[in-house]
């Protein structure tokens, strides 16, 4: 299998040596049938764990009833969908594609019209943060201000600046009269779980609400619970003009979304933006019972108790093994540990003691489990990163 893997797919992924081909919960078996802990969730997308008996039971029963119709007719589940995630946010509409990736497109064509249409014609210029990362298309990889990821695909389209992140008065400085929109994640999760203090999204709502430039949160990685409030924009007490999410809304299934206030969405008319597939009655019906779920068993609390714990463990780890490990960071169940080691090294270790986990930035474990999560699979984590580390190091 591995070896048509090779032969046949186009090599974008260096894929760990293991086929998964089941999953409960926090766990996953591969196809010899050995047990993992999922610690990775999917790249942060399964929150509610593998095999939920309700996302099951949604999928069963809207695949056989309506799976696909497009966007010229009214959906019921897109509609309920689009409100309930209006009424637990800032927003006041939705509109719903496929991947992270569209879900931030979308968000830069919409600031891009808002500003023209606003009175500056010439205003279309997105201020990204470096070591920031919104996806693979060609406007979102440009928008990804990590020049690794650009090589090969130039010409980049034109109209994006890189700021450091955390330094608002890089900010400052770079916005004039032709900014449209600052794009920024409230946690940088590719690029290391880099978390900024606390004065920076505030500061940031000031310095667009003083320009007239709009501030768009990418919560694709952060959002629904995952940093132990729905939105990780709660944490700072700020909201945004427009949000992208993706990943966990639909535990799987893809899905995409840009939610923006009236002022900003009544932009878009019949004709300026579509997608066929998006916000489809399948997609939408499990994002409306991932989302209900998560709200009504308080899953964003448990993130926040749950990573608690993984940090708390983790940093007991650090202080047993100064030399191989760094920093602990994270917020909910977005976990960073910064290894002196080569993380590559200690995914492995952790991979054959029965632990799944992911890399971010340069050096560092990143941790992203199902929001699910016990107490007794936290505890086991650990136990294992330790062993893992104590073998990498040897
Ligand atoms: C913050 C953020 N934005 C955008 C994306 C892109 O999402 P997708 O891979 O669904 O296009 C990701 C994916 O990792 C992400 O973490």
């Amino acid at each position: 299998m591995i070896e048509w893997s090779d032969k046949h797919l186009m090599t974008t992924a260096k894929r760990y040596p293991i086929a998964l081909v089941r999953g409960e919960g926090a766990r996953v078996w591969d196809s010899e049938g050995k047990e993992y802990l999922d610690f990775t969730g999917g790249i942060a997308v399964t929150a509610l764990g593998h095999s939920h008996p309700k996302v099951v039971g949604t999928m069963r029963e809207q695949a056989a009833t309506l799976l696909h119709v497009s966007n010229l007719f009214h959906i019921p589940q897109q509609v309920q969908l689009a409100k309930l995630l209006c009424e637990h946010s800032f927003a006041d509409r939705v509109f719903f594609s496929n991947s992270g990736a569209e879900a931030n497109e979308t968000a830069i064509k919409l600031a891009r019209k808002c500003a023209k249409e606003r009175g500056a014609s010439d205003r279309g210029d997105i201020i990204s943060m470096r070591g920031g990362f919104h996806g693979r298309t060609l406007a979102t990889v440009t928008a990804t201000a990590q020049e690794k990821y650009h090589h090969g695909y130039e010409p980049l389209p034109g109209g994006f600046k890189y700021v450091p992140f955390n330094d608002l008065r890089a900010v400052e400085r770079s916005i004039d009269s032709r900014t449209a929109a600052v794009l920024v994640e409230p946690i940088q999760g590719e690029g290391g779980i880099n978390i900024p203090d606390d004065s920076y999204l505030p500061g940031l709502r000031k310095l667009c609400d003083e320009t007239g430039v709009l501030l768009i949160f990418d919560e694709i990685q952060t959002g629904m619970g995952r940093t132990g409030k729905l939105w990780c924009y709660e944490h700072a007490g700020v909201t945004p003009d427009i949000m992208t999410l993706a990943k966990a809304l639909a535990n799987g299934v893809p899905i995409g979304a840009t939610l923006a206030t009236e002022e900003v969405a009544q932009v878009f008319t019949p004709g300026s933006h579509g997608s066929t597939f998006g916000g489809n009655p399948f997609a939408t019906a499990v994002g409306l019972t991932v989302f209900t779920t998560l709200v009504e068993e308080r899953l964003p609390e448990r993130a926040e108790r749950m990573g608690r714990l993984l940090r708390e463990r983790l940093l007991a780890v650090r202080s047993r093994h100064p030399g191989a490990v760094k920093e602990v960071r994270g917020r909910g169940l977005l976990v960073g540990m910064d290894l002196t080691t080569p993380v590559g090294d200690a995914v492995s270790a952790c991979r054959e003691r029965g632990l799944l986990v992911l890399t971010a930035g340069d050096n560092t474990l990143r941790l992203a489990p199902p929001l699910i999560v016990d107490e007794a699979a936290v505890e086991r984590a650990a136990e294992i990163i330790e062993r893992a580390l104590g073998a990498a190091h040897a």
